[in-house]
């Protein structure tokens, strides 16, 4: 997403419109802000006549903020960061990303099975018979069990998953079909609570129509997936969308937001390489930045096209943008300087960097840091910042906050997702999903051995304790059929 994402899309927007400062000269030359108010309405009105819409709202149940993280599956390598490393005490959600589609057929697959299914942790088998789930979603799935308030969403796209058309399938009613099903099942085959799709970007009217019909399809997949389980809380959807008017031009806001569980606002990225002046990158007001883009206004911008507050969540970076050689900030600047893993980019837990001094702007609300002998800055969010974002998000009744990504953050008091989550006050608890009859995987099935899987549908048997995984699978050994059933595991969900 989130990095290379926006080099393109911002050049192209600060170029077009919103980085054009209202009142600088020349802004009557500027394209109106509103100039696609046709675009849109085509958009809804094309959106109500699919034969999914309209519907009523779906609403999101939750019984308090959210406070999300984005655990990239590519964090278990270089970055050694394992989900035995989130810290889940202030989190609601994490977004596992990223999961890939077939850009023809549309068929949801992941990206490494190695990480996400094969990995071996501590505590994990290799002589345990039967077809197990091991890896990252393994470790989700635990996490599930031990945090009964945190929900997992399996995430699609991002900006690499969004290149060479990925996503453009949305157009095509078959393949949007074939996605909704396959990614489905490895909803059911990996545990998860929902699905987020982070599609960089629609550019086209007929793009972003299909996107909000697949959105729309989607859901009533999820409600009769549950229904067909007797499940009732409702599989959520969300959808990472750009702060940028570029990002967002196609997006049928009001259609969207009657099918999504969430809006995820990447705010962030407002300014980087292509920029012309070292600025701040994750603003929550315009304060005296260059760039044209804060949070705020691209909030408001979502919530006057339909999209509801209560659905409405803040991203925030756990990340700085680098700006080398030059005088502060708002100045000219050469190069980007070296970063945490790629030029540029450095992890919040490597910031600030050593001899800088910080500075917090009120206005703006945010911050950097920079030394002037290195003449290196970098804006960040420091957790000042972070509260205070947090802050207009109570103030404002959205639904909270959301951090890319988990694996750069600093841990205890300078935590950014643990101070956004304090700040947020009381956080949703509202149950996860730990029943998955249809999954592939034997321990997924057996709830990681405290429910007894028989092909029976009429056993009355006691639920095997934890310990006892090994030998209730052994009873199994014929594979267990998707008649199989849960017998604690109904009881466990519905108290
Ligand atoms: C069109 O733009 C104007 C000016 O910003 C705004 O007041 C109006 O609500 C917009 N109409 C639609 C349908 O978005
Ligand atoms: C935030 O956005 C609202 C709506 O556009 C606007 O009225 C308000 O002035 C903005 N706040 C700041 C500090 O820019
Ligand atoms: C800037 O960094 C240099 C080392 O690169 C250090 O010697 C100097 O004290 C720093 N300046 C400030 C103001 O901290």
């Amino acid at each position: 997403m989130h990095l290379f994402a926006t080099t393109l899309v911002f050049l192209q927007a600060a170029l077009a419109v919103v980085g054009r400062p209202k009142n600088a000269p020349g802004s009557v030359m500027a394209r109106p802000d509103q100039y696609n108010n046709a675009t849109t309405q085509l958009c809804e009105d094309r959106f109500r006549y699919h034969p999914n819409g309209p519907r009523p709202p779906h609403p999101n149940h939750r019984d308090g903020k959210v406070n999300m993280g984005y655990f990239v599956n590519w964090g278990i390598y270089a970055r050694n960061f394992q989900p035995q490393d989130i810290d889940v005490s202030k989190l609601t959600h994490i977004l596992y990303a990223f999961a890939d589609t077939d850009p023809t057929t549309g068929a949801a697959m992941l990206t490494d099975l190695y990480a996400d299914q094969e990995k071996h942790y501590d505590g994990d088998s290799w002589v345990e018979p039967g077809t197990n789930l091991y890896g990252a979603m393994k470790q989700m799935y635990l996490l599930k069990q031990a945090n009964r308030g945190l929900k997992t969403l399996l995430s699609f796209g991002g900006w690499t998953y969004s290149q060479a058309g990925h996503l453009n399938f949305v157009t095509d009613p078959t393949a949007r079909a074939t996605f909704i099903s396959t990614a489905i099942t490895l909803l059911e085959d990996n545990g998860f609570d929902g699905i987020d799709i982070d599609y960089e970007y629609p550019s086209s009217v007929e793009q972003g129509v299909g996107f909000a019909s697949l959105l729309a399809e989607l859901r009533i997949a999820l409600d009769a997936h549950a229904a067909s389980k007797g499940d009732t809380v409702p599989y959520q959807i969300t959808a990472a969308v750009s702060a940028g008017y570029s990002g967002y031009q196609y997006l049928p806001i009001a259609a969207m937001d009657d099918t999504l569980t969430y809006w995820n606002l990447m705010a962030y990225d407002y300014s980087g390489s292509w920029s012309t002046v070292s600025d701040d990158h994750a603003n929550l007001f315009p304060g005296k930045t260059t760039t044209g883009f804060s949070t705020n206004a691209s909030i408001q911008y979502y919530l006057g096209q339909g999209a509801s507050k209560s659905k409405m969540v803040m991203g925030t970076p756990l990340y700085g943008h680098g700006f080398a050689n030059t005088d502060g900030i708002r100045k000219p600047f050469s190069g980007v300087g070296a970063g945490s893993w790629e030029d540029g980019i450095w992890d919040y837990k490597d910031l600030p960097r050593p001899y800088s001094t910080v500075t917090e702007e009120r206005d703006s609300v945010a911050a950097y840091c920079y030394n002037a002998t290195t003449r290196l800055l970098v804006s960040y969010d420091t957790p000042k910042v972070v509260a205070r974002k947090a802050a207009y998000v109570n103030q404002n009744d959205l639904a909270g906050t959301m951090h890319w990504e988990l694996s750069a953050d600093k841990k205890g008091a300078d935590s950014l997702v643990l101070t956004s989550g304090k700040t947020l006050g009381k956080l949703d608890k509202t149950k996860n999903h730990l029943s998955y009859p249809g999954s592939k995987f034997d321990n997924i099935r057996s709830q990681m051995g405290t429910v007894v899987t028989t092909t029976t549908t009429t056993s009355t048997s006691t639920p095997t304790p934890p310990s006892s995984m090994s030998t209730s699978t052994a009873q199994t050994s014929a594979p267990p059929t998707t008649e199989s059933i849960l017998v604690a595991g109904k009881a466990l969900d519905k108290e």
